[in-house]
């Protein structure tokens, strides 16, 4: 039996392989959680999982395309096998490389893909566990998103668009889902430190650096007691919002 605010509750956290997503599942960790990494890469899944074991996280790793709807009826079969789950934190997405182009230089394929992912994927796999929070009497699900989206950047049109969606899916979803005891809510990082963030051009990282209302660069640490506030006790009345942790980038 694990002690701290999540003991025992088990928790997908999808994209967990890296990244804020392996951040968020340290946090989680941290509290207790019992948790499942979700994740399209195994190599960095299984790793992921095997170092938060080693410092005594309750933690497995599962394999999931969000892209793809079996796979996530495949994912959900195995992570509910055991009991039902507490959370979820819908956090994956394709957040890497995808910018440069303007709206009127994207392929119709390239948008497919990032709404495929980010958008379809973050429905596809609510849809597959939401009913195992039902069954366990209510609990929480935490979307991630992006100031990007309230701030518009440029040439980055299909992920904006995402994650525009996302916020309001989770709106949608909080009023579904309210009845059934379970919260709904969007965290939105700003440009954040790390993986996926070393291919954003250089500019973009100046143009936060001088518009911040705290002047030093985010990191993942930032963002993940945010998640574990939202995924907690103390936030049974908080949901259909929109957290923005960006140190006053963008101001919601
Ligand atoms: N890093 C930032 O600056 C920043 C800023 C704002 C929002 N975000 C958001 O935070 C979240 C995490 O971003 P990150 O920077 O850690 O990105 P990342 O690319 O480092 O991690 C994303 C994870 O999702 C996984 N993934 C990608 N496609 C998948 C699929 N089809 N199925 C299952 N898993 C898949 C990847 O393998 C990876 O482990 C994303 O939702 C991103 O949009 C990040």
């Amino acid at each position: 039996m694990s002690s701290g605010a999540l003991a025992d509750r088990a928790i997908v956290v999808t994209g967990a392989g890296r990244g804020l997503g392996l951040a968020i599942a340290r946090r989680l960790g941290a509290d207790g959680a019992d948790l499942w990494l979700a994740d399209i890469r195994a190599d960095w899944g299984e790793a992921a999982a095997a170092d938060l074991r080693a410092d005594g996280v309750k933690a497995r790793f599962v394999q999931v395309d969000l892209a793809q709807e079996d796979s996530v009826r495949a994912m959900a079969e195995v992570v509910t096998a055991d009991r039902p789950l507490y959370g979820l934190v819908n956090n994956a997405a394709l957040a890497d490389g995808v910018g440069g182009k303007a709206i009127h230089e994207l392929s119709v394929a390239e948008w497919d893909r990032v709404l495929g992912v980010n958008l379809r994927g973050t429905f596809l796999v609510s849809r597959a566990l939401v009913p195992s929070i039902i069954a366990g009497g209510g609990g929480r699900v935490v979307a991630i998103g992006s100031d990007a989206a309230l701030y518009g950047s440029p040439r980055l049109g299909h992920y904006i668009a995402s994650k525009g969606g996302v916020s309001a899916l989770t709106r949608a979803m909080s009023r579904d889902l309210g009845p059934h005891q379970i919260t709904v809510n969007t965290v939105s990082p700003g440009l954040t430190e790390s993986e996926s963030a070393s291919m954003v051009p250089a500019e973009r990282h100046e143009l936060y650096r001088l518009n911040r209302a705290l002047d030093r660069p985010q990191q993942p640490a930032d963002l993940v007691g945010a998640v574990a506030f939202l995924m907690g006790d103390e936030a049974s009345f908080i949901t259909g919002q929109q957290l923005v942790v960006n140190g006053g980038f963008v101001l919601n």
